[in-house]
C-alpha cells in the first residue's frame, strides 16, 4: 500500500485554534468514561432550559430506546434567535448570497427575530399547533429558515422536503406525515434556471387532504395557480402578523423535525429527531468541529433540504450566535470561480462543501481558484461521501493553499450531527479519513457476525452507546427504526457503512455496505429507484446498482427487463430516466441504462446483485459462483452487453 501522508496542524492554526490535543483527549476521555456528567455540563453550557432536566440520559441499544435531558424544557427558536437578542440583535445572523452574484442580503438577529415571530403568528393563526407537521419545499432563500426556526417556536414538527424532489416524491412525504401545512415559493432559481416550485406542490396537494394551508413566498413573481380557500401569500401573511410571538416551552424529547431518508429498502424513512439533544449535538459539533470562533463568517454549501442544510446551515450556527452564510445558487454559475468569489466578497472564515463539488471544480482547472484572493479562509470541511485523497489534496493545496486544516466530517441523517471528524487544532489529517470521534461516540468495527474487531481492521461500522442527538424513531413506524439499525448487531447502532481502522485508530469510510447508493452526497435506495422504474409500462422488471463515478462518486447503473414488444433503443432510455425523474427527482436519473432479457436470480427467484455489481464495475475476474443460477447463460449476456468498460 502506498504511504499514506500525515498533515500536522498548522503552527498559525493552532495557536488561535480553541482546542488543543491534550484537551481533545482529555474531553474524549471524560465523555465516555462519565458520559451523564459529561453531556450534563456541555448542555448547561450550549443551551438556555426554561425548566432542568430531572435526568440526563436513559437508553437501552438493545430496543433502541433512547432519551437525553428528560423532564428539560427548551425552545429552539428561542435558543437560536432571542437569547442572543441582548449582546447580537445587530450582529449578521444569515447572510443570503442569491443565484445572481449581484444578489445578497444580510439578516441581523433582529430582523431574524421579527421574521420568524410574524411568521410563527401566520401558523398559530391558520391553526397550526404544538405537535402538527409542516412540509417546507422551498429553494434555498432566508425564508425557508425562517420557516424552519417558526415551526420550532410554536412547537410544530417541520418536514423539509428537498426542493429536486418530484411531486410525487413530496407527495409521499406529505401523506406519510400527514403535514396540515406546506410552505413553499413560486419558484426556486438555481444556476439560472428556475423551478416551479407551487405548481409542483399542487400537483402533490390534490392528493393530500390533512393540507389546509399552503404559505407561498413570492421568489420570482412566476405566474402561479390560486385556491383561495388553502393558499396564503407570503408576504402579505407576515406583513399582517404581530412581531410577538412568545417560544413555547418545548419538553426535551418532544420532536423538533422530520427528515426524509432513503434506505435500503421501500419507501423513505422519516428520521425524526427532538429538541434538546440534538440541539445540543449540532451546536457543540458546530463550535469544536469548524472551531468556530465569534466574529467568524462561516458558509456551508448544502441545501436546507438535507440534514446538512438543518444542522450546519441553520440549528448549530444559529444556536451559537453566528453568522451564516446561505446560497441560492450552484458552484459553477456564473462560472467556476462562483464559490471564491463569495468567499472574497463575504471574507468567508470556514468553508464546508462535499467532495462532489471539490471533484467538479478540480476538473476545470486551477485558474478558476487562483485568480481569487481567499485569504479570509481559515478552514475548510467536507461531508456526505467518501474524499478520495487527489480531490482531498487538491482542496487542501490550491483551495486552501496548505494554510487550512480539512476537517473530514462524517455522520448521517439518523446521527443528527458530526460523528467523526478531526478537531482541527488537535488532529492531524490524513487525506480520506474522518479520524476520530467526536466527543461521546464510541465507533466500533464487528465482522459479518457482529464479532468486535480489535486494533487495526475493516469491518462494518457500528456505534455502541447512544449521543444525545441520535435518531428517536421512524416517525409512524418505529419497529422499522429498530429493524434497520437496532437489529443486525445485537446492542449496537449500524451505520450501514464499512470502515477501516489504522494503526493510529483513525477511521477510513469506505462506503454503504447495503443496497444504499451515494449519488453526489445524495443517498438513494435502489429499491426506490427500481420501484419508480416497474411503474414504466414497458418495464418488466428492474435492478439497480452503483458504480464508481467520476464526479458523482456513485454513478446509477439500471438494469431493465422489457414487456414483451418493447425495443431498448435508446429514446425508451431517455423516456425511462425522465420518468424515474417525474417519480422521484432529477437526482435518481440513472446514469446507465442497459436493457436486459433476463435478470440473473437464484432458483428461488431472488436477484443475484452482487453479480450485478460486479457487472457494472466491470470486475468480471471476481464475479464468483454462478452455477446456482437458475439460468446461468443471462450472465453472459449481461457481460457482453454491459455499458461500464
Ligand atoms: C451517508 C449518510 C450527514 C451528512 C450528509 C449525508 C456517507 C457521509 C461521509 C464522510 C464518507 C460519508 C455515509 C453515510 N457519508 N459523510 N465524511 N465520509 N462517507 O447524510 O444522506 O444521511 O448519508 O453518507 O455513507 O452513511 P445522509
Amino acid at each position: 500500500m502506498s504511504e499514506v501522508k500525515r498533515y500536522p496542524v498548522p503552527d498559525s492554526f493552532r495557536q488561535r485554534a480553541l482546542m488543543d490535543k491534550t484537551r481533545y483527549e482529555e474531553w474524549y476521555r471524560a465523555s465516555i468514561e462519565e458520559p451523564d456528567t459529561f453531556w450534563a455540563a456541555r448542555a448547561t453550557e450550549f443551551l438556555d432550559w426554561s425548566r432542568p432536566w430531572d435526568k440526563v440520559s436513559e437508553w437501552d441499544f438493545r430496543t433502541g430506546d433512547a432519551a437525553w435531558f428528560i423532564g428539560g424544557e427548551l425552545n429552539a427558536s428561542y435558543n437560536c434567535i432571542d437569547r442572543h437578542l441582548p449582546t447580537r440583535a445587530d450582529q449578521t445572523a444569515i447572510i443570503w448570497e442569491g443565484d445572481e452574484p449581484d444578489q445578497s442580503r444580510h439578516i441581523s438577529y433582529r430582523e431574524l427575530h421579527e421574521q420568524v415571530s410574524k411568521l410563527a403568528n401566520v401558523l398559530k393563526q391558520r391553526g397550526v399547533k404544538k405537535g402538527d407537521r409542516v412540509c417546507l419545499y422551498m429553494p434555498m432563500i432566508p425564508e425557508a429558515a425562517y420557516a424552519m426556526l417558526a415551526c420550532a417556536r410554536i412547537g410544530a414538527v417541520h418536514s423539509v422536503v428537498f426542493g429536486g424532489f418530484s411531486p410525487e416524491a413530496l407527495k409521499d412525504r406529505i401523506q406519510d406525515a400527514e403535514a396540515s401545512a406546506v410552505i413553499t415559493a413560486d419558484e426556486g432559481v438555481r444556476g439560472g434556471r428556475t423551478v416551479s416550485l407551487k405548481a409542483n406542490a399542487d400537483k402533490a396537494l390534490a392528493h393530500c387532504p390533512s393540507v389546509h394551508t399552503c404559505v407561498t413566498v413570492r421568489r420570482t413573481g412566476g405566474k402561479v395557480n390560486w385556491d383561495e380557500k388553502r393558499d396564503v401569500w407570503y408576504h402579505e401573511a407576515v406583513d399582517a402578523a404581530s412581531a410577538d410571538c412568545p417560544p413555547e416551552p418545548m419538553g426535551a424529547e418532544d420532536p423538533l423535525f422530520i427528515l426524509y431518508t432513503s434506505g435500503s429498502t421501500g419507501k423513505p424513512k422519516g428520521v425524526l429527531h427532538t429538541t434538546g439533544g440534538y440541539l445540543l449535538c449540532s451546536a457543540m459539533t458546530h463550535k469544536y468541529v469548524f472551531d468556530y470562533q465569534d466574529g467568524d463568517i462561516y458558509w456551508c454549501t448544502a441545501d436546507v433540504g438535507w440534514v446538512t442544510g438543518h444542522s450546519y446551515i441553520v440549528y448549530g450556527p444559529l444556536a451559537n450566535g453566528a453568522t451564516t452564510l446561505m446560497f441560492e445558487g450552484v458552484p459553477t454559475y456564473p462560472d467556476a470561480s462562483r464559490c471564491w468569489q463569495v468567499v472574497d466578497k463575504h471574507k468567508v472564515n470556514i468553508f464546508y462543501t462535499a467532495p462532489t463539488a471539490i471533484r467538479a471544480l478540480m476538473g476545470l482547472g486551477d485558474a478558476p481558484v487562483t485568480k481569487t484572493d481567499r485569504g479570509s479562509l481559515r478552514l475548510l470541511g467536507t461531508v456526505g461521501e467518501p474524499i478520495n485523497p487527489e480531490a482531498w489534496e487538491w482542496y487542501h493545496r490550491v483551495v486552501g493553499e496548505d494554510r487550512c486544516p480539512i476537517v473530514d466530517t462524517w455522520w448521517q441523517t439518523e446521527t443528527g450531527s458530526i460523528m467523526i471528524a478531526p478537531i482541527p487544532g488537535a488532529t492531524d489529517t490524513k487525506p480520506g479519513s474522518a479520524t476520530l470521534p467526536f466527543f461521546g461516540v464510541q465507533p466500533a468495527l464487528v465482522d459479518a457476525d457482529g464479532k468486535a474487531l480489535e486494533g487495526a481492521a475493516s469491518g462494518n461500522l457500528v456505534i455502541k452507546a447512544s449521543w444525545p442527538s441520535q435518531i428517536r424513531t421512524v416517525y409512524g413506524d418505529h419497529q422499522r427504526m429498530i429493524d434497520t439499525y437496532f437489529s443486525t448487531y445485537k446492542g449496537t447502532y449500524f451505520t450501514g457503512d464499512g470502515a477501516r481502522r489504522d494503526e493510529d485508530g483513525y477511521y477510513w469510510i469506505t462506503g454503504r455496505v447495503d443496497d444504499v447508493l451515494n449519488i453526489s452526497g445524495h443517498r438513494l435506495g435502489t429499491a426506490e429507484i427500481e420501484s419508480a422504474l416497474v411503474l414504466h409500462p414497458a418495464v418488466a422488471e428492474a435492478a439497480v446498482v452503483g458504480y464508481p463515478h467520476d464526479i458523482k462518486g456513485q454513478g446509477v447503473y439500471a438494469y431493465v427487463n422489457l414487456m414483451a414488444g418493447h425495443s431498448g433503443d435508446e429514446a425508451l432510455a431517455t423516456e425511462l430516466r425522465n420518468f424515474v425523474a417525474t417519480e422521484i427527482g432529477a437526482i435518481a436519473k440513472p446514469d446507465l441504462i442497459q436493457f436486459a432479457p433476463g435478470l440473473p436470480k437464484t432458483r428461488s427467484g431472488k436477484i443475484m446483485r452482487r453479480i450485478l455489481r460486479k457487472i457494472a464495475t466491470n470486475e468480471l475476474d471476481t464475479l464468483g459462483d454462478t452455477s446456482t443460477l437458475a439460468d446461468p447463460s443471462v450472465v453472459d449476456q449481461l457481460i457482453d452487453n454491459r455499458l461500464n468498460r
